[in-house]
């Protein structure tokens, strides 16, 4: 038999003010039992209503301030520059000259044909985006270095340098990539990976960032919607935007490395340069504008 409440009493959670029922099966007399209930205790339906109320506000700050998709991480910085020159050094050619190299999250592919363009031996670029290893395969055609450029979602190929540059702060799994990376490593090979802004960095939320550490400032949820307007890949977290975004630090990315197969060579933190005053052990997070770093397998 199923009833509501206890007879002759009409049961607590319907009295008024209350937002739930309760259904209880009295299978014997004296035997009643709760077998299922909508009950959400009121404190929390009035803690999510201030939470929409707070994202709507947000995402109306956010609209005013950037009604279409804001122009960031244009690459502007390198603008008749090799990246990868200034990123790694001048003796970035020197050292992959004759190597077989793979590029971790190659994007549309320019770093990888210019590696080949240069002297290395092969240049494997991998990519999850279908669409940016099309892009770069036509660009290779293009630079003529087709044969020994190739783009692919994976490879078998064993390397004696992965390059990996602005990816690191992408991957959604980082800890496996440090251990794919290491699989595909020579033992001798070395890992040579570039990346930035980090998380808390003023930028580091990257389309995010509508003004300095604003993705810290404003709900994941609020920013999220706000990005839906002028973006349809659907994402509902950061972690699901096209390319991927992984809210990466300068000591998550510490510790992923400590529990992998690979160590630090050489970690070097380059400042933003207006703060390069201000920047130190304590400061690093928001400060640092690059994260450069040498690894290698752990023997
Ligand atoms: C900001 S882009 C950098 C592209 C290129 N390295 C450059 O510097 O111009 C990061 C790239 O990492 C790729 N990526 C994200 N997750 C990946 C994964 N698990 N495996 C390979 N590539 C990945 C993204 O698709 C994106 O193209």
């Amino acid at each position: 038999m199923v009833e509501r409440g206890a007879k002759g009493k009409r049961p607590a959670s319907s009295r008024p003010g209350m937002r739930f029922t309760v259904t209880i099966v009295a299978a014997k007399a004296g035997n009643a039992r709760i077998v299922s209930t909508n009950a959400r205790p009121i404190s929390i339906v009035g803690r999510r209503r201030h939470g929409e109320m707070l994202t709507n506000i947000q995402y109306r700050i956010l609209k005013r301030i950037s009604p279409g998709a804001p122009v960031c991480c244009g690459g502007g910085a390198y603008e008749g520059k090799s990246k990868l020159a200034v990123l790694m050094g001048d003796d970035f050619f020197t050292k992959i000259a004759g190597k077989v190299v793979i590029d971790f999250g190659c994007g549309e592919g320019t770093d990888a044909i210019e590696m080949a363009g240069r002297g290395a031996k092969r240049v494997i670029g991998i990519d999850i985006r279908e669409d940016v290893l099309q892009v770069a395969r036509q660009k290779a055609l293009r630079a003529g270095v087709q044969d020994t450029c190739l783009f692919e979602s994976s490879t078998k190929e064993i390397a004696e340098i992965v390059v990996s540059v602005d990816a690191f702060e992408h991957f959604a799994d980082p800890a496996g990539i440090l251990r794919i990376m290491s699989t595909l490593l020579q033992p001798s090979g070395e890992v040579l990976a570039c990346f930035g802004p980090t998380w808390h960095h003023p930028l580091g939320g990257h389309l995010f960032s509508v003004f300095p550490w604003a993705h810290l400032v404003f709900s994941e949820k609020a920013l999220i919607r706000w990005r839906s307007t002028f973006k349809t890949d659907g994402a509902t977290r950061f972690s699901e935007v096209a390319g991927g975004l992984n809210q990466m630090t300068i000591a998550k990315f510490e510790e992923l490395v400590a529990d992998s197969p690979l160590k630090f060579a050489s970690l070097e933190l380059v400042p933003i340069r207006k703060l390069r005053h201000f920047h130190n052990r304590l400061t690093r997070e928001f400060t640092t504008a690059v994260v450069r770093c040498h690894l290698v397998k752990r023997t």
